[in-house]
């Protein structure tokens, strides 16, 4: 099958690719700014496209002889008016998908959207757009395409902006870190999971017009994570719970911080289990989910190393 990747240059779609490429797919990448994705055009055979995905005509071109569309595309964080760019990402350019979609004769469409995704009481902007996001796929497919929806917990594994995040600003913390949020509770799924599981799904029509739920084998809550990444980097810092209104606090000054490592956004997102009530990677994709605590230690490394990696990378 020849497959179209929005999003394809980031985090999941650098883990997704290589396991569609070894399946025999043929592979296009639509990004904003191929030039900064080069490597991934030694999986053989990779096309990789400049396209503005927000427009819809120059979609659907990119989109001419592929049978599979899968939309990765996301923001955790917006810059500029609130609302306006999750709504553009998460709820505009799916609808725009399955217009394009319908245009270009691609039949199959699998989307990521998020768990605790909810259009009416999402306790986010995140979580609502992605709602949106779901209905405005359906609706604009208007039951001409086939399409599968994902809301993976939060996802982790090698270059995740999760886990590495977390290490990193454990690392700056001075002696005790005051950490928000840390009783949300999450259920961290591995970054190759995902990736297996939307490629089963293109060979198990069964999946089609469904919606799965993707979690790891546990749920954490975001104070265990932080003490087993600072454990297992090798950062010895005192993990302690913010008091709430410290972590509102924390909130609205670090979205102001490069990189919005926290947001008020996130906050209240946080304010939401991030669980699966049934995980489908077990129980319709038939794989047994990779711990945290087999893989972190496989990535993470102790702070000492990363300024190594940077240099050889
Ligand atoms: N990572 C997680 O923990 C997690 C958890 C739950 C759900 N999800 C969802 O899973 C999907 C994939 O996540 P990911 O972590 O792989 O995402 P990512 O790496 O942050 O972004 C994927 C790609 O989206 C494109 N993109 C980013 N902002 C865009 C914008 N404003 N307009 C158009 N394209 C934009 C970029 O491609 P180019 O720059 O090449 O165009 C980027 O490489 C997303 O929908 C995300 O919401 C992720």
């Amino acid at each position: 099958m020849q497959i179209a990747i929005l999003g394809g240059s980031g985090f999941v779609g650098q883990h997704l690719l290589p396991i569609l490429h070894s399946q025999g797919h043929g592979l296009r990448v639509l990004s904003r700014r191929p030039e900064r994705h080069r490597e991934l055009k030694l999986l053989p055979g990779l096309e990789l496209w400049p396209v503005d995905v927000h427009d819809e005509a120059a979609l659907t071109d990119s989109l001419c002889d592929c049978q599979v569309a899968i939309n990765l595309v996301g923001i955790l964080n917006e810059s500029g008016h609130a609302g306006r760019g999750f709504r553009r990402v998460h709820v505009d350019l799916p609808a725009k998908l399955a217009r394009a979609c319908l245009g270009a004769q691609v039949g199959r469409v699998l989307h990521l959207s998020a768990a605790g995704a909810d259009a009416r009481q999402g306790a986010s902007l995140y979580l609502r757009t992605k709602g949106e996001g779901e209905q405005q796929l359906r609706v604009n497919g208007a039951d001409r395409l086939a399409i599968t929806i994902f809301r993976p917990s939060v996802i982790f594994g090698p270059g995740d902006q999760f886990l590495n995040r977390l290490a990193r600003l454990l690392h700056w913390a001075p002696g005790i870190f005051p950490l928000p949020c840390a009783q949300a509770r999450m259920q961290p799924v591995f970054v190759g999971d995902v990736g297996l599981a939307l490629a089963a799904a293109l060979t198990q029509p069964e999946t089609i017009g469904q919606r799965y739920c993707l979690g790891g084998p546990r749920i954490y809550t975001l104070l265990e994570l932080a003490r087993l990444t600072a454990e297992v980097a090798g950062i010895k810092r005192l993990v302690l719970p913010a008091p709430d209104p410290l972590a509102r606090l924390q909130a609205a000054i670090m979205e102001y911080f490069p990189g919005k490592p926290f947001s008020r956004d996130n906050y209240r997102s946080a304010q939401v289990a991030n669980v699966c009530e049934t995980n489908a990677l077990e129980t319709v994709f038939g794989l047994a989910p990779r711990s945290v605590e087999a893989q972190l230690p496989l990535y993470i490394g102790h702070p000492k190393s990363w300024a190594e990696r940077r240099r050889l990378t």
